[in-house]
């Protein structure tokens, strides 16, 4: 089959391997209809993500169909267009019953933090992912959802990761009414962070980035202010002037480990690997905070320690939360909002490459080229599949609605 496969950093390449087969009872086979790039497969991509094997096949967000299930599988059957959240999960242990799916224990042998992720280096339990024409889809029983007849494929897609992100990015900053937020990164996953804290209640929402096309498409998208750090001295004195200097309630991270902004950060971060990744944001978000205010990381680091201000969370008495989203909790949600024309997720995509063209795609998004947001990879026989999925409804108001 084709397949996307790591070759080295900034080295990827379309080639054809072995399709995967049935490994365990609870096994699905699923043929890619859509597979996204997140801005996760670009730590991937840079060569920071320890372990990352030459050959493994990047992908953790994809729609398809099922071609074959395992002998257990019961709520899958062949022919189901299925969107697969990017966790893998047993669904039963104790993580999983408090809906931590992120937090999986039986999983992935490799770390007793984060659960399996498909596609994400043997980090994350060396699960081949869905940048190619067929994925193994391991726990079939609990992962995937299969698709409503009214959701769009593009509007699926993105409800295997970034969507529920950045929901999740704002549900874990406990947004009251009115308050205002601040969003670290006009990325998907930011804008969708962005979006989801004025369905929950935000009275101001900002947001943050240096790219200038990424900063006028958050303006339209989440209807938001946006700073430009680049044309600013101090974030954090900056966000304190535009909030009557009490500083924001809600300062969100959705950059992560290769956050611009900080040479020194970035010297010590990802050229020495002092630390785990720059952690300039985490310094912006921690310093731009109001007193008792909280803050929600859902950037990724490195599983060790970053040069972090822990004595202004302590002395200003901040609430930090982090995770992994736990996508499955959030689908029914979303899925709501989807069908009551309060969110498009498939707005976000600005490009559509064919698998083939692997390679152009992760170089385009990681360089930011050609205004990308979002980049969809369509395998070959997906391709003239799209007209028999019904046409996306309109978004019919833009957010402000409060609802969860
Ligand atoms: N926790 C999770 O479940 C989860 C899921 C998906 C993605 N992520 C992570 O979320 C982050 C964003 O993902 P994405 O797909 O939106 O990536 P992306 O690369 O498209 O966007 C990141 C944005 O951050 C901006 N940026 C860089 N430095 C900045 C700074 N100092 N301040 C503000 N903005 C800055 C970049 O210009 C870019 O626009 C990544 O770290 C990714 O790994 C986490
Ligand atoms: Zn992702
Ligand atoms: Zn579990």
């Amino acid at each position: 089959m084709l397949a996307m496969q790591y070759r080295g950093p900034y080295r990827v390449r379309a080639t054809h391997k072995s399709e995967p087969h049935i490994e365990h009872p609870n096994d699905a086979i699923v043929r890619v209809t859509r597979s996204c790039i997140c801005g996760s497969d670009l730590h991937l991509y840079h060569g920071i993500v320890p372990d990352t094997r030459i050959g493994h096949t990047f992908g953790h967000e994809f729609t398809g169909i099922v071609e074959e299930v395992g002998s257990s599988v019961q709520s899958l059957k062949k022919g189901d267009h299925v969107l697969v959240p990017f966790n893998i999960f047993c669904g039963s242990c104790f993580f999983c019953r408090k809906e931590l799916y992120s937090n999986c224990h039986n999983v992935n042998p490799e770390a007793t933090a984060v659960g399996g992720i498909y596609g994400y280096s043997h980090t994350t339990g060396g699960y081949d992912g869905g940048q190619a024409e067929y994925v193994r889809v391991p726990m079939a029983d609990v992962g995937p959802l299969v698709l409503p007849p009214d959701l769009s494929l593009d509007d699926a897609v993105l409800l295997t990761d970034a969507c529920p992100t950045g929901y999740h990015a704002a549900e874990m900053g406990d947004i009251a009414e009115g308050d205002t937020v601040v969003v670290f990164g006009c990325g998907p996953v930011g804008l969708f962070a962005a979006k989801s804290a004025w369905l929950m209640g935000a009275g101001r929402v900002i947001m943050v980035d240096h790219i200038e096309y990424r900063l006028e498409f958050a303006r339209k998208f989440a209807q938001c202010e946006v700073v430009n750090f680049k044309e600013v001295g101090d974030m954090a004195i900056h966000i304190k002037k535009m909030t009557d200097w009490l500083g924001a309630d809600v300062c969100i991270d959705a950059v992560g480990c290769e956050a611009a902004g900080n040479t020194m950060q970035r010297l010590t971060g990802l050229k020495l690997k002092l630390q785990a990744g720059a952690a300039t944001v985490l310094h912006w978000a921690i310093n731009s905070a109001r007193k008792g205010g909280n803050i929600s990381v859902v950037g990724v680091y490195g599983p060790t320690f970053n040069f972090v201000p822990i004595g202004n969370l302590v002395n200003k008495g901040l609430t930090m939360r982090g995770n992994q989203a736990a996508v499955k909790r959030h689908l029914p949600r979303l899925i709501e909002h989807i069908q009551a024309g309060r969110l498009k997720p498939s707005e976000v995509i600005t490009h559509r490459i064919p698998l083939e063209d692997v390679a152009d795609a992760y170089h385009i998004f990681s360089s930011k080229l050609d205004n990308c947001i979002k980049p969809v990879l369509i395998p070959p026989s997906a391709r003239q599949l799209e007209p028999a999925r019904p046409a996306v409804a309109q978004s019919q108001s833009q957010s402000q609605n409060h609802v969860h």
